[in-house]
């Protein structure tokens, strides 16, 4: 088992082994005395790994309850959240109870923002079963549901008080969601770890304990440094801005991590192309993605990409920031105009144009 601390708002252990649910219990007796531990999952995850939670919860002495969503993003919805809400009031949990999200990125998600706001904040713990939660959302404290006008645009920063990442529940992924997950790691090994990147060379299977450890490693660096995303945060968004522009546009049929393996590898090549980067790095992006069986390419244009971009909820005036990558290893931003072209100033219609040649 490997243990990452992070030192934000809250001070927590990720979890990172094979085989770590079955003692879940014990692990989360150490640190909380809860009377009663309600467990959030999905309807997919409850059949594969629910009941190993529920029997070392209740062998550690609490009373459990569960609660199974379907599964999907459509549940970070308002319903959802409410429903939850009411689920707890009606079962009269209180603030020294605890909440355990067991699942993907969807439930963690909505568990954690519950917990966030449930009698102005009771603890949670995530247990994420998916390499996109084991990587990137269960650390860092983003939670939140989705409304009708956008995705995560309701939410809150908070932290879990642990998280128990088991490597084992990877193994039950279909290779196409495992893979997914896997555009995440690319990501962090472009912006920050030429290493990670070297090893994601090689099968990643035997070596996920480490490559989740190193992953997370670099979130926590940077989630100490700006948990309130008003900064150095920003450089986990690589590969993001085309990324979401793609999903929004696909109407989310394109799925978020090949979102990202698309928005890294075309962002790489406008860089190439406008002689911000060289071939070799965007050569190396490019072909460490499609290793893993990740779009690079996507059919949208430009004109339809540009106007969902000019909305996106990072945008600040004129001005909209890309997270590049000039070496492998290391990141930079590079703010460009969404007004037409004026001076030598690079606009967002020319990166569009070059990303998508
Ligand atoms: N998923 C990006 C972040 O946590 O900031």
């Amino acid at each position: 088992m490997v243990t990452v601390t992070v030192n934000a708002s809250k001070t927590y252990d990720i979890q990172i082994g094979a085989g770590l649910l079955i003692n879940c219990g014990e692990k989360i007796k150490m640190l909380h005395h809860a009377k009663t531990v309600v467990v959030v999952t999905d309807d997919n995850v409850a059949k594969l790994h629910l009941s190993k939670v529920t029997q070392s919860l209740t062998s550690a002495g609490y009373q459990v309850l569960t609660y199974v969503i379907p599964h999907g993003e459509q549940s970070k919805s308002r319903e959802q959240y409410f429903a939850l809400l009411d689920f707890l009031a009606e079962n009269r949990i209180t603030r020294t109870d605890l909440l355990v999200a067991l699942g993907g990125g969807v439930v963690g998600d909505l568990t954690g923002f519950v917990a966030a706001t449930y009698l102005r904040g009771i603890d949670f713990v995530q247990m994420p079963t998916t390499v996109l939660a084991a990587v990137d959302s269960s650390v860092g404290g983003k939670t939140g549901i989705d409304i009708p006008a956008g995705k995560n645009l309701v939410g809150a920063f908070y932290q879990p008080i642990l998280v128990i990442c088991d490597t084992l529940t990877l193994n039950t992924l279909p290779e196409s969601v495992y893979n997914d997950g896997c555009a995440e790691i690319i990501k962090y090994g472009c912006i920050a770890d030429a290493e990670l990147f070297e090893w994601l060379k090689s099968p990643i299977r035997p070596q996920i304990e480490r490559v989740i450890a190193r992953c997370v490693s670099i979130k926590r660096d940077i989630v100490n440094q700006d948990e309130r995303d008003t900064g150095i945060r920003a450089t986990l968004n690589f590969g993001h801005t085309i990324g979401h522009a793609i999903e929004k546009a696909s109407h989310f049929s394109v799925t978020h991590g090949q979102a990202v393996a698309i928005g890294m590898v075309r962002i790489e090549n406008a860089m190439q192309r406008l002689g911000l980067a060289s071939q070799e790095t965007f050569e190396a992006v490019r072909d460490l993605t499609a290793a893993y069986d990740l779009p690079v390419q996507t059919a949208f244009t430009a004109d339809e990409l540009y106007d969902t971009m000019t909305t996106d909820k990072k945008r600040s005036g004129d001005r909209l920031r890309f997270i590049i990558v000039k070496k492998i290893g290391s990141c930079e931003y590079l703010d460009v105009s969404v007004k037409e072209l004026q001076g030598n100033e690079i606009t967002l219609r020319t990166v569009l144009e070059e990303a998508l040649k």
